[in-house]
This record gives structure tokens, C-alpha cells and sequence, in this order.
């Protein structure tokens, strides 16, 4: 009756990593519990989850065939814009998120357009917007309810509800990974993802974990630029940035317990070390204290069921 903050299935949102095939269902070793699925065993977890509870889906896409233009991420067959149709015909209430980032689709794994140069490659900004605004319009086109840009370039959010709007989509919002740290916690998502990248890092796009002001002032950039839910990520290394961006801005925040805290717990767990169960619930009772509205978690399904019991 007291208790000030509340941990509810319907703020989870839970990732799935889709690819090419039938049947297919490849385990991720650093994730245990997460495989990459094709299409229909896709449909058959998001049947489990949704009705476990979990309202909401975010798709990441691993594609046949990569390239330097990363051709899949915007192709109308692509394979997120087929699972979202396929979800959105079988399950029409369920929220489909999509991520969009051009690093799963890219033959080098970087989130935007590279240029090489004699000084070592260089990413091409603007260049690369017209490529996530693309991406962005053929998810909304597929039917996608949140476009969620994880690329961290500048400006994309302008050019992404730019284009949104001139498709026809202006009712469709942008979640924006708008405070996305260079982390190390992302480490078993890149396996997962298969988009760790081949040269060099992504410290000349994503934050350096030492600037919670920065953070504060990229999310204020972000809301100008048109988002409407912006997300802090990862989520229990940061419970600060949570706090502060949802004290500052008042928006729907989101927060990314990204796949390192998932593993992390999965591992400790599998060795008898600590109580998955009470350590999973009190880590996202701690990023909805700290201020998030939405949680973006590996472990959705397993809490929605959690829930159930308790
Ligand atoms: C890529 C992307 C990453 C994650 C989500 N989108 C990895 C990265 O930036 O290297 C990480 C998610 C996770 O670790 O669970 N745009
Ligand atoms: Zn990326």
C-alpha cells in the first residue's frame, strides 16, 4: 500500500533478434536464453511473451548479406520490415519497436556510412542520415508502431521525422536512444547482433561514460529535434542519467538494461551465486525508481511471468 514505486508487465519491452531461414533458432552463446530466430519461430516466442503479458517488442535484423550501404536495412523484403508485417498481421494490438541502426547491415559493422582516409576511416555523417531516414520510413511502411534510431549520428532524429512525416507517418513517434554510452555492457549484443565492428570503435559517436552533463544536453537535443520517448542506455551503470533526464525533461523515458546486464546475471545465476529471480526484479525496480517509465529487457517474458506469482 506504501510502496512508492511499481514494477508493472505492461512497461517491458522485449528484443528479438531476427534473421533469414525457416526453423531457425540459433542460440546465443554469451546470452543464454536469447537465439536469433527466423520468422516463424519468431512468431511463435512473441505469441509466448505477449501473452505471458509483455505489450511491447523492439526487432533488430540480421541480414543474409551485408554491404557498404547496408541495402538491407531499408529494403522493402528486409527482414525487420517482413517480421514486422508478419507480427503486425498475427498480433495487431502487440506494440512492434523497431531498432534502426545501419551497423548489423554494414560488410565493416559501423552504425553509419565509412569513408577511408589516409589518416584511418571516418564515418560520414549526413550521408548517413539519408540512409536511417530510409530505414526509418520503410518500418513505419511495414507498420511499425516506434521508430527507435540507435545510431547516434547527428541529427537523425530531425531527418528521420522528416521523413516520417512526408511517408505519411507524423502519428508515428520516435523512441530515441538518445543518452547511448560507448559501453563495454554491449559486448554480447555484438555476437548476438554479429555487428561488432571490424575496425576501430564507436567512441566518435556514442558517449564517453565519464559525461552525465553531455548526456543531459544530447537528450535536450533530441527532444528538439522531435522524440518523443528517449531512452538512456545501458540502464543500471547509468541509474543517474535516468534520474536526471526524467527530472529534467518530464518525458517518457525509457531505459535499456542492455545485454551484459542480462548476461551478467544469467552467469552468476547458472553458478549458484545469486537468485536471478530477485536479482532481475530488483535491478528494474532500481531504473524505475531512478525514473524510466519503459524497461527494455532481455528478461521480459521471464518478469511478466514473475509477476504473475508474486
Ligand atoms: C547498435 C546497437 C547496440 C545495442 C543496441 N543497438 C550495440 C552497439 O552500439 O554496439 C546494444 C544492446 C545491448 O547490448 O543489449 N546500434
Ligand atoms: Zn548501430
Amino acid at each position: 500500500m506504501v510502496r512508492e514505486t511499481t514494477l508493472s508487465a505492461s512497461q517491458l519491452i522485449l528484443p528479438f533478434f531476427v534473421r533469414e531461414g525457416k526453423g531457425e533458432r540459433r542460440p546465443i552463446g554469451s546470452m543464454p536464453g536469447v537465439s536469433q530466430l527466423s520468422l516463424d519461430e519468431l512468431l511463435k516466442d512473441v505469441k509466448a511473451a505477449y501473452a505471458a503479458g509483455v505489450p511491447a517488442v523492439l526487432l533488430f535484423g540480421i541480414p543474409d548479406r551485408k554491404d557498404e550501404k547496408a541495402s538491407g536495412a531499408y529494403a522493402e523484403k528486409g527482414i525487420v520490415q517482413r517480421a514486422t508485417r508478419l507480427l503486425k498481421k498475427e498480433l495487431p494490438d502487440l506494440l512492434v519497436v523497431t531498432d534502426v541502426c545501419l551497423c548489423e547491415y554494414m560488410s565493416h559493422g559501423h552504425c553509419g556510412i565509412v569513408k577511408q582516409t589516409a589518416s584511418g576511416a571516418t564515418i560520414l555523417n549526413d550521408k548517413s542520415l539519408e540512409l536511417l531516414a530510409r530505414t526509418a520510413a520503410s518500418h513505419a511502411a511495414a507498420g511499425a508502431d516506434i521508430i527507435a534510431p540507435s545510431d547516434m549520428m547527428d541529427g537523425r532524429v530531425r531527418a528521420i521525422r522528416s521523413a516520417l512525416d512526408a511517408g505519411g507517418f507524423d502519428q508515428i513517434p520516435i523512441m530515441s536512444y538518445a543518452a547511448k554510452f560507448a559501453s563495454a555492457y554491449y559486448g554480447p549484443f555484438r555476437d548476438a547482433a554479429e555487428s561488432a565492428p571490424k575496425f576501430g570503435d564507436r567512441r566518435s559517436y556514442q558517449m564517453d561514460a565519464a559525461n552525465g552533463d553531455e548526456a543531459v544536453r544530447e537528450v535536450a537535443l533530441d527532444i528538439q529535434e522531435g522524440a518523443d520517448i528517449v531512452m538512456v542506455k545501458p540502464a543500471l551503470a547509468y541509474l543517474d542519467i535516468i534520474h536526471r533526464v526524467k527530472t529534467e525533461f518530464g518525458y517518457p523515458t525509457a531505459a535499456y538494461s542492455v545485454s551484459a546486464e542480462y548476461s551478467m546475471i544469467k552467469a552468476a545465476a547458472a553458478n549458484g551465486w545469486i537468485d536471478e529471480r530477485a536479482v532481475t526484479i530488483e535491478s528494474l525496480l532500481a531504473m524505475r525508481r531512478a525514473g524510466a517509465d519503459i524497461l527494455i529487457t532481455y528478461s521480459a517474458r521471464e518478469v511478466a511471468d514473475w509477476l504473475k506469482e508474486t
